[in-house]
């Protein structure tokens, strides 16, 4: 068994990191082990920000959005010469196992990391983009779809009021997940994700003809990227191709990213980081726990490493038959 386990957040902050963490430690505790938490991602671990962290230190941090170990995009840790500075680092500290809460590039920084050096590395997936391979859902996701939701619900009554068309641009970078599954929970008029080629003219003859009929008022929601330019891009059409008809733009942006995290985001976050402490402790290596066709599981990190996860044909289907989705 071990005695001293590292733990470090990446890439983007989600809701949801310290719900890991402090289960993270709590599991820890009860075994007495010691978990050393690593300020600022895989920077933190190259240059050695390590710190011990106790019970205290998580007791009340389940409801707050974020990560108190704080995170960073490291290109430092795309090099070899780096890496092993950070392979020195755990050595020098005793550290025995680590435990990597990331997105896609933190969790093939991860597997790169734990094959070089032979290193016990247990992966817990978080995105709120949700593209994390081999895992149904990724810690953030269902926060940052609520927080989504609750925006445009909002502007929804002022599109209403006014007549409006309102595009408004989800985060997601190249996936649709956060795209489709808010469009469906506010009946957006049309969803526009990268999984899809874009097809405007379909979009424009569709927001013509409402407007034929008076369907004055409606949300088109717009993944990042899915257009060159994102919901800029479709802002400058609509302006151009309809100069009398008034539509507005709504970039959500890292609003998206805050909050404190849903219950179900808390209870993944926690059960996650269970599984992944655990097996960790046990033995387990190079490993990725995952929650698939709701049971949890771990799946090797060489199989999550440079693959996304593909938006559900299923939820394409309804968004289609719902709605305009291009
Ligand atoms: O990957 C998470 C994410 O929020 C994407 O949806 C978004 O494109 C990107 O990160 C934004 O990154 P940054 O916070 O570095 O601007």
């Amino acid at each position: 068994m071990m005695n001293r386990i590292a733990v470090l957040t990446s890439g983007g902050d989600v809701p949801g990191l310290n719900a890991a963490l402090h289960a993270i430690v709590l599991i820890a505790f009860k075994k007495n082990v010691t978990v050393i938490g690593v300020h600022d991602g895989y920077d933190g671990l190259i240059d050695g920000r390590f710190f011990e962290m106790d019970v205290q230190l998580v007791r009340n941090i389940v409801d707050r959005g974020g990560t108190i170990l704080r995170t960073c995009r490291s290109n430092r840790f795309l090099e070899h010469e780096f890496r092993k500075k950070a392979f020195e680092q755990l050595k020098r500290d005793d550290i025995e196992g680590l435990i990597i809460i990331g997105g896609n590039g933190s969790l093939t920084g991860a597997e790169f990391f734990a094959r070089e050096f032979n290193f016990p590395v247990i992966g817990i997936p978080k995105t709120i983009d949700n593209d994390v391979s081999g895992t149904d859902y990724s810690i953030g996701f269902d926060t940052a779809s609520n927080t989504i939701v609750e925006a445009v619900d909002k502007i929804k009554d002022t599109a209403d009021s006014t007549s409006r068309v309102f595009i408004v641009e989800v985060m997601g970078r190249h996936a649709g997940f956060l795209a489709l599954r808010s469009g469906i929970s506010v009946a957006a008029s049309a969803i526009i994700i990268p999984e899809i080629k874009p097809d405007i003219q379909k979009l424009l003859s569709f927001v013509e003809y409402n407007w034929r009929i008076g369907n004055h008022s409606m949300i088109i929601i717009i993944t990042e990227h899915s257009i060159p330019d994102g919901g800029m891009g479709l802002k400058k059409i609509f302006d151009s191709r309809y100069p009398e008809f008034d539509s507005r733009l709504t970039i959500l942006g890292h609003v998206q990213r805050g909050g404190s995290p849903s219950a179900f985001d808390r209870t993944l976050a926690s059960t996650l980081a269970y599984h992944a402490t655990n097996a960790l402790l046990n033995g387990s290596k190079g490993e990725m726990v995952a929650f698939m066709n709701n049971k949890f599981k771990f799946i090797p990190l060489s199989e999550v490493a440079n693959k996304t996860n593909q938006v559900d044909n299923e939820l394409m289907k309804v968004a289609g038959g719902l709605s305009i989705l291009i």
